[in-house]
């Protein structure tokens, strides 16, 4: 076990090295003294739907990008934990330049969010599209958003596209699964960033088709992240919050839910008389857990707490940029009633 002199060594010792080596009680009761620091400390804990369900448990507020990023655009806490990855902390950094956001792992990255390199795609506009108007999808760096015209996430996608004029030239950037989804819905002719999601594209459709089969019963209901083939298998499309709801106001008791394994927490919880199936990759491994996501844990989230590390920075001027197409976009979303 190591051990620390002082609060400051420990905090040195995080920044570096993230939490794997910290001693924590075992007998502490994690979710009390997470309850008692937010408390303390006037924090507070957003958690997106792709995390642990303990975690979805202890959280103030739990949600899909676009509630989070509302959540952190209204706090008036002075410190914002943000149970999720590291666009989703920067996005509510970028949103409170003057409040501490702390992320429990600063290695919970984002797949898609690296398929879209800032520099890449800059040149790549300039060369390619330079009148186009750039929707950013929100999983993406604060790089690129500071780039954007306006940012979007899955529950508005559709209706922030439909808010430009019908001849408007439109990028749509990183996620091409959502982009073709959107495209489809809207009849805009969109040109798409190659960018995707691990987690999403790896659904079989071959097993899709025999939970199908073998639930005859079941609706299948899918995040538009996934390949356009196995949305063409749903009977419904919607972000985590929209599959939540689904869920919850149907009269089926019975889904094969295609996005992220997170969500089966909520869903089992807000409908215990339902019963839920995770969607399946090709192999037997649980390719539907976000291995990004999950790099949070209630032991790193107390010590997150406690210490006050490790923070989200973003680089004032960048900051400055992203916020405006940030701010757009919850205007919008204001005026569409999401
Ligand atoms: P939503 O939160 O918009 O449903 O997006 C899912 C996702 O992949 C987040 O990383
Ligand atoms: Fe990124 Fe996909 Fe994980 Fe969401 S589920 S954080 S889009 S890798």
């Amino acid at each position: 076990m190591l051990v620390y002199k002082t609060v400051e060594e420990k905090m040195k010792r995080i920044d570096k090295v993230g939490f794997l080596d910290l001693d924590i009680d075992p007998t502490l009761d994690l979710f009390e003294e997470i309850e008692k620091l937010k408390k303390e400390k006037n924090a507070i804990l957003l958690a997106h739907y792709y995390q642990e369900g303990d975690i979805q448990d202890v959280a103030d507020f739990v949600g899909d990008s676009l509630g989070l990023a509302q959540q952190a655009a209204k706090t008036d806490a002075e410190i914002i934990v943000f149970a999720g990855v590291h666009f989703m902390a920067e996005t509510a950094k970028i949103l409170n330049p003057h409040k501490t956001v702390l992320l429990p792992d600063l290695n919970a990255g984002c797949s898609l969010s690296d398929s879209c390199p800032p520099e890449k795609f800059a040149a790549w506009k300039a060369a390619n599209y330079p009148d186009h108007k750039v929707v950013t999808y929100i999983n993406c760096s604060a790089a690129l958003k500071a780039m954007s015209d306006v940012i979007v996430t899955s529950s508005n996608a559709i209706g922030v596209v439909e808010s430009f004029p019908k001849d408007e030239k439109l990028i749509f950037a990183p996620d091409k699964n959502l982009g073709a989804y959107v495209a489809e819905k809207t009849g805009r002719d969109l040109v798409l960033w190659n960018g995707s999601c691990m987690v999403h594209e790896i659904f079989s459709y071959k097993k899709a088709v025999e939970l199908k089969t073998r639930h005859p019963q079941a609706q299948l209901i899918a995040h538009p992240e996934c390949e356009s083939h196995i949305l063409e298998l749903a009977d419904f499309i919607g972000s985590t919050t929209g599959l939540l709801k689904y869920t919850q106001k149907s009269d089926c008791k019975e889904f094969i839910v295609l996005t992220e394994s997170g969500i089966l927490h909520k869903m089992r919880k807000e409908s215990p008389d339902k019963i839920f199936h995770a969607g399946l990759s090709d192999s037997t491994c649980a390719c539907n857990d976000c291995p990004h996501m999950k790099l949070n844990t209630m032991e790193k989230l107390y010590i997150c707490l406690k210490y006050g590390a490790p923070e989200v920075t973003v680089e004032a001027e960048t900051s400055k940029k992203a916020l405006l197409p940030i701010q757009r976009m919850l205007d919008i979303s204001a005026k569409l009633g999401l």
